[in-house]
């Protein structure tokens, strides 16, 4: 069991790259069960829920090989299974993306039914709403869901009640080989959508519409395996751009597309933070205090829910109080309660949080609630007085990259060590 130590105060500058998005490589390697034979994906991030991933292709009889530190090849003309155990589902629910691939290859899928996670209930309703007017059938029985569809699927016209980026995945890979045409209205914009279309299309699908809400998928045969490259994460250059912000110093983020974090960036500005636009890059500094906003998260193009607790870090130390909304999950402020250790003053209501911002904040032994949360964190003790310890670092493992790492190299002062010597050193 390893712990992140921050001692705070250090400068944090110079220049990072992001890697390949994990919410776009997941839904990728799932998708590569629709083109029978041999697919390479290049720019995946080399993170624990991508290997939770490629454990589920080999449940299913895929062969994965590790080209290289970033580059995969699937061999999916082995599969011949369609079941997805719980042991897999439970630790990574991206796991139910093998659900919509399974069906439109093999006319059946059994998924183990998802569990609610550290965010929330997490329902896959939605998925199956949609599913099952193209003609699935769905059993649930003894916790996992058989799903089938022995005659292939009929296109149809589905208006999904949230724009879900599952759901909206799941009916896409569902329909490729759909009679006819699917229309998929209130379909989540995300960027990791339009990749995943673009990878669909270069395999032989035809989907139109990725990236606005209605999508268009007219039913084609059999696919072709490709090489795609996945996406650049926004995610994790928003968590860096947050970073240089609290820290203050400049830092380049390169290696994804600025426009896929237009509203982030807009209300950075809004804070007094100062933002330069590259082509693929985005350069962040700051010289006067951080000056409060209210945000709300939305789906894509609204503000990511994926970079909430990283910017109520940033509200937390602002020169006023700020109002955070989270309207995507209804459970994901628990990384507050964990900042309020360290000195915030956060006050949640439903799913407001009243930001004060205070002057400083205070080194603290902490709990990474969830992914991002633990990234926010981690930033919070850039900047804290003393030293940092925050702990169940796994959460944070499932999607950065060499973290730590990164940010020694911007100059931060940040080790993982073993949770033992920790108590020691204490
Ligand atoms: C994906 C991302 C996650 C991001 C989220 C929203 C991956 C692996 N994860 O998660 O990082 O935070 O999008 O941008 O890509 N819901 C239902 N029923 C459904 C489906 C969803 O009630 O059938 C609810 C969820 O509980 C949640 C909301 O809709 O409250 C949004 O979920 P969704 O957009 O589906 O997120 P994920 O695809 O799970």
């Amino acid at each position: 069991m390893e712990v992140i130590r921050i001692e705070g105060g250090h400068p944090v500058t110079g220049e990072v790259t992001v890697e390949g998005a994990k919410n776009s490589a997941l839904k990728l390697m799932a998708a590569t069960i629709l083109a029978p034979g041999v697919t390479t994906l290049h720019n995946v991030p080399n993170i624990s829920d991508v290997h939770i991933m490629g454990k589920v292709l080999k449940e299913l009889g895929a062969k994965v090989d590790v080209v290289d530190v970033h580059t995969l090849r699937i061999d999916t003309s082995t599969v011949d299974s369609w079941e997805t155990p719980y042991s897999l589902v439970a630790q990574m629910r991206a796991s139910t993306a093998v659900l919509g691939p399974l069906i439109a290859r093999f006319g059946q899928a059994v998924v183990a039914m998802p569990g609610g996670c550290n965010i929330g209930a997490r329902k896959i309703d939605m998925h199956i709403l949609g599913l099952q007017a193209l003609g699935v059938t769905f059993d649930v029985d003894h916790g996992d869901i058989h799903a089938s569809a022995p005659h292939g699927l009929v296109g149809t016209s589905v208006t999904l009640e949230f724009a879900s980026v599952g759901a909206t995945e799941n009916l896409i890979m569902a329909s490729v080989h759909a009679k006819g045409t699917t229309v998929i209205d209130n379909a989540a914009r995300e960027p990791e959508i339009v990749d995943l279309a673009n990878m669909l299309n270069k395999m032989g699908a035809h989907i139109e519409g990725a990236g606005t809400p209605v999508i268009e998928i007219r039913g084609v045969g059999e696919l072709h395996p490709v090489t795609h490259s996945v996406v650049g994460d926004r995610i994790e250059a928003g968590t860096f751009a947050a970073i240089a912000a609290i820290v203050g110093n400049p830092v380049t983020v390169r290696g994804f597309d600025p426009l896929h974090l237009g509203l982030v960036l807009r209300k950075y500005e809004q804070m007094g933070i100062e933002v330069e636009r590259g082509e693929r890059e985005v350069r962040i500094s700051r010289t006067d205090r951080i000056k409060p906003v209210d945000i709300q998260t939305l789906p894509f193009p609204g503000f990511p829910t994926d970079m909430q607790a990283q910017t109520m870090c940033l509200l937390s130390v602002a020169q006023g109080t700020s109002i955070v909304t989270e309207n995507v999950f209804e459970n994901r402020f628990m990384f507050a309660s964990e900042l309020q250790r360290m000195g915030s003053d956060i006050t949640i209501q439903g799913h407001h949080a009243v930001v004060r911002g205070v002057e400083r904040l205070s080194g603290a032994e902490v709990r990474s609630p969830d992914l991002r949360g633990g990234a926010a964190l981690v930033m919070a003790g850039l900047v804290a007085d003393g030293v940092t310890t925050v702990l169940d670092i796994y959460h944070i493992d499932r999607g950065y990259e060499r973290f730590c790492e990164k940010l020694r190299d911007l100059g931060a002062h940040v080790s993982r060590v073993s949770a033992s010597f920790e108590v020691l050193e204490g």
